[in-house]
């Protein structure tokens, strides 16, 4: 069995990271998303993103693959709260560092890289100095539970306006960034 690398991504990964974030996207978005944002679910695009993203990235941000030897199965990204949600509720004010993204390559759900991948991008940005972390999910993910099995504590709701539909967020928080760490890193023994 090839082990699991997890490394920071690097721009020869753009392909395999766009790829995954469409799948991702078609799996847990597709139904209550609509398809009229033409970066959502097109490839081309979201690899165009992800160049420009490697290229110049920009400060404080963390970019990991999760790969056994050449496969990339997995990507997660960080770095300090984007705060471009529109909040009806609650807030992330005290929040200092944020997951942006993280995907797991649909043949390979429930088989733990998406806990290691996360405890690997939190570690990674406590060593940066944040002490606290938040992101936004979808409510009508339905893969949003992943982050209550990790202790995330629903902060504050917002609602994002797209191809005439209205979609609701909501962001989970983790206070202490060290717990987070820990959750991540019980792979089947938290109960
Ligand atoms: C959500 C995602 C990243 C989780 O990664 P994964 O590798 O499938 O999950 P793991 O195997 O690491 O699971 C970790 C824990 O979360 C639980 N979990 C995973 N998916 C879950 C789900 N849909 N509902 C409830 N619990 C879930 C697992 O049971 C496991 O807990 P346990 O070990 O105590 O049983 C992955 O399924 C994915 O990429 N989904 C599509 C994209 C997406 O929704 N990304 C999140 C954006 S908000």
């Amino acid at each position: 069995m090839t082990a699991l690398l997890i490394r920071d991504a690097t721009l020869q990964d753009a392909e395999a990271m766009a790829r995954i974030q469409v799948e991702g996207w078609t799996r847990a978005y597709a139904s209550f998303i609509p398809d009229q944002l033409p970066a959502s679910y097109d490839i081309g695009v979201r690899q165009a993103e992800w160049r420009d993203r490697l290229a110049r990235p920009a400060r404080g941000t963390v970019h990991l693959v999760a790969a056994e030897g050449d496969a990339v199965l997995a990507i997660a990204s960080g770095g300090p709260p984007l705060r471009d949600e529109a909040i009806v509720e609650g807030d992330t004010d005290d929040y200092t560092s944020q997951v942006y993204g993280l995907y797991v390559t649909p043949g390979r759900y429930g088989g733990g890289n998406g806990r290691r991948l996360l405890g690997a991008l939190a570690t990674r940005l406590a060593g940066l100095g944040h002490r606290n972390l938040c992101l936004w999910a979808f409510e009508r993910n339905p893969f949003r539970r992943f982050y209550d099995r990790l202790g995330g504590r629903p902060l504050a709701k917002a609602v994002w306006e797209v191809g005439g539909v209205t979609v609701h967020e909501m962001a989970y928080g983790w206070p202490d960034i060290g717990a987070l760490i820990w959750a991540c890193s019980q792979e089947g023994k938290t109960e």
